[in-house]
């Protein structure tokens, strides 16, 4: 089982600073934002993360390549620890794919429909930073659950945020776990059908990556991976995990990074008293 991690986009919100590094690959904490994502990646049930990567951005394939030379100069001058941390990083089970045309984020996942074998897949969002690695286990039981179907990560946002986020509708089967009975892209609040968006983390029958090919460009002229999830309620059924908002960190902003900087530095501060 694989976890698709698309990360071909611009970084338009983070212009200047993404003018010439990848978004994925700016500082949270101690270590570019996209290790983060792939830690948990592997962390999960996936046995390999894919990357979605564009060919402009070979820095995220050097982070995640090992780099003898610099292990070795580490190690001579006595500096172990950083030694074991860069050795580690360079031998992730991480593979790449190309997403040559920016053309959405269905599409991008559908750039990596060779890798993931006709098996569910997870995808995760860069743009969510999960530390404690626990949603994606937590996805994978619900859908052990309910016969293997599909489960999505939704998070309660307030009015004013409906529109920028998948919103589902669906009803309420526990506390915490829907039953989705359809799912619309960044909607105006007034047609939206329930305060719940789509966050960054999901865990897809192969169904939807076979409908992803056939998806016609929705909001924005992209192509969306909720409308396939919408469609694939056509045939098969779909959960959503509603997550606490202390567990997920949106980073999609420089305000939300900045902010999500200071609750995980103060956390990691906490950790070493
Ligand atoms: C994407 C998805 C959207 C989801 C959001 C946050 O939108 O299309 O459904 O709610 O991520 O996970 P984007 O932020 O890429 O516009």
């Amino acid at each position: 089982m694989k976890a698709l991690i698309p990360a071909a986009g611009l970084g338009t919100r983070f212009l200047p600073a993404t003018k010439a590094q990848p978004k994925e690959m700016l500082l949270v904490v101690d270590r570019p934002v996209i290790q983060y994502i792939v830690e948990e990646g592997l962390a999960s049930a996936a046995d390999e993360v894919v990357i979605i990567n564009s060919r402009e951005k070979k820095s995220i394939e050097e982070h995640f390549s090992p780099n003898p030379e610099l292990v070795a100069t580490l190690r001579e001058r006595g500096k172990d620890a950083y030694a074991d941390i860069v050795e580690q990083v360079g031998n992730y089970n991480v593979s790449y794919v190309y997403q040559d045309e920016p053309l959405g984020l269905g599409h991008a996942i559908r750039c990596a429909h060779e890798n993931t074998g006709g098996e569910p897949f997870y995808v995760l969002l860069g743009d969510v930073l999960v530390p404690d690695n626990k949603m994606l286990p937590r996805m994978q039981e619900v859908s052990d659950a309910h016969n293997g179907a599909s489960v999505i990560a939704v998070m309660p946002v307030p009015d004013d945020h409906v529109s920028r986020f998948g919103i589902i509708a669906g009803a309420a089967e526990t506390d915490d776990v829907w039953k989705v009975d359809s799912l619309v892209e960044k909607p105006a609040l007034a047609d939206a059908p329930s305060n719940l968006a789509v966050f960054g983390r999901y865990l897809l029958s192969p169904r939807v990556m076979e409908l992803l090919a056939d998806v016609e460009p929705g909001v924005g002229g992209e192509i969306q991976l909720t409308d396939a999830l919408d469609a694939v309620l056509n045939e098969e059924e779909m959960y959503a995990l509603v997550i606490d908002p202390a567990d997920g960190f949106d980073t999609g902003t420089v305000e939300s990074w900045l902010e999500t900087n200071n609750v995980l530095f103060r956390r990691a501060s906490e950790q070493k008293k």
